[in-house]
């Protein structure tokens, strides 16, 4: 595969910005669209791809991923996690601080866009995790979408479960605060109360809806009280959004993952431990509420929480095992898989999956296919339906939840920064993404 400046895409159903379907061509040259029209006449200098029958899309964002690196990359690290993504036309990802060491200075986070900078194959960004003591670290921190505040379902450094402390880190700064909203007191007394069962099912009623609601109330109350910018990610009870649909802010963003509609506490009987994740799976009633809340607009985006573990960290013993999945490369098909079913229409799948993210980040040119965007783009194809294959898979752990799931919508072909990082298969090792940037 060749690295070209310039690509004509050919023949492509677009999505364009206003959601609309138009057949055309797009030409890139030097990482940016430069021309989206019905027909755009041939140079010389250009590679053409022959889009006929695909779909063109802006590539995805996804705002929330554990790629592992540094200090566990036995699960995952930046090269495999990006090809991973590449393979799901994933050109862009935001990545969580719970890496060895943990990503909570500037010397951290440089770290690893240094490290991105020699491994990803799409763009990245990383999140500045919060601690009792890093409120300087928090403010200055840059490049950086935000502060990632973990209330619960983590041990050590990053769990901020005692109110002051959260208190003092919305009343400071200004920039986004990213939550993952469980309540580790409830928590910690419901581990007690179900302790000595070894049935992974049990993690849903542990970490119940209440404790995910009783997080999310405080959150919400404290951005309120300091018109903080909130950003709830991974909602997962119909309980929040319900929540939510009463007194959202203008300030509040919400997300959802493709995990949380799409499955549910059925699935521990059919594959155990790899369904356990924080938070946990809840009922099919939570799925309908939290679909209901996508398309109504009262959550805003989807992101995967892609947070490999091995298949020998899996076979433990409940509750011995770690929580979490991955999704990078599942999370479009899946998606828009839902489309095809009437769930929802491609062209909200786009926005969830990408226009939205870059806007509530503030993620400059990114998101749409328009003169003057980035050359960030994936080429699906709706017609034909592929089984999601363990051994197709790229990330380093080799193993989805939704294996044997027959899915419409792979990627094709997709492009990051005008050049083909995956095509037909393969992918293209060569290609580097960029950090991405942050309003
Ligand atoms: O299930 C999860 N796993 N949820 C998280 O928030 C963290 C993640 C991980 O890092 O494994």
């Amino acid at each position: 595969m060749s690295s070209p400046k310039s690509l004509l895409i050919r023949r492509a159903r677009i999505i364009l910005p206003n959601g609309e379907l138009m057949v055309g061509d797009v030409l890139t040259r030097d990482r940016q669209i430069v021309e989206v029209a019905p027909e755009i006449p041939q140079t010389t200098l250009v590679t053409e791809v022959d889009a006929e029958g695909l779909t063109l899309l802006p590539g995805v964002i996804d705002p929330q991923v554990h790629f592992r690196e540094p200090g566990l990359e036995h699960k995952e690290d930046l090269f495999t996690a990006s090809c991973a993504c590449a393979k799901g036309g994933v050109t862009s990802f935001l990545e969580m601080p719970n890496t060895r060491p943990l990503t909570t200075t500037q010397q951290a986070l440089d770290d690893k866009l240094e490290r991105a900078s020699h491994k990803s194959l799409v763009n990245y960004g990383f999140f500045i995790g919060a601690t009792a003591e890093n409120l300087p670290d928090l403010l200055l921190a840059k490049p950086t979408p935000g502060i990632k505040v973990f209330m619960g379902s983590m041990h050590g450094q990053l769990l901020i479960d005692g109110e002051t402390t959260l208190e003092a880190i919305f009343a400071k700064g200004d920039r986004l605060i990213a939550v993952h909203a469980e309540d580790q007191a409830r928590i910690n007394q419901r581990r007690q109360e179900f302790a000595n069962i070894h049935d992974p099912a049990v993690h849903s009623q542990i970490q119940d809806d209440r404790a995910a609601l009783l997080a999310t109330q405080l959150a919400l109350k404290l951005s309120q009280k300091y018109q903080r910018r909130l950003h709830i990610l991974h909602l997962s009870t119909a309980l929040e959004a319900d929540l939510l649909r009463q007194e959202k802010p203008s300030w509040v963003t919400a997300e959802v993952t493709p995990q949380h509609l799409l499955l549910n506490t059925s699935a521990y009987k059919e594959i155990g431990t790899l369904a356990q994740m924080n938070p946990p799976l809840r009922s099919p009633h939570d799925n309908e509420v939290l679909w209901q809340a996508l398309r109504d607009g009262v959550i805003d985006f989807i992101a995967t929480d892609h947070a490999p573990h091995t298949l020998e960290e899996k076979a433990q013993e409940y509750p011995n095992t770690p929580s979490g999945m991955p999704g990078v490369e599942t999370s479009l098909a899946l998606m828009l898989t839902a489309a095809m079913q009437g769930k929802c229409t491609v062209a909200q799948v786009v926005n969830w999956m990408s226009k939205a993210v870059a806007v509530a980040y503030g993620i400059p040119n990114k998101g749409a296919i328009a003169p003057g965007y980035d050359a960030d783009l994936v080429l699906v194809d709706l017609n034909t339906y592929h089984p999601v294959r363990r051994e197709e898979l790229l990330t380093k752990c080799h193993w989805s939840p939704f294996e044997g799931w027959n899915l419409i919508g792979w990627a094709k072909t997709t492009i990051v920064g005008g050049e083909i990082v995956y095509d037909k298969g393969q992918v293209n090792t060569q290609v580097r993404g960029q950090a991405l940037t942050f309003l």
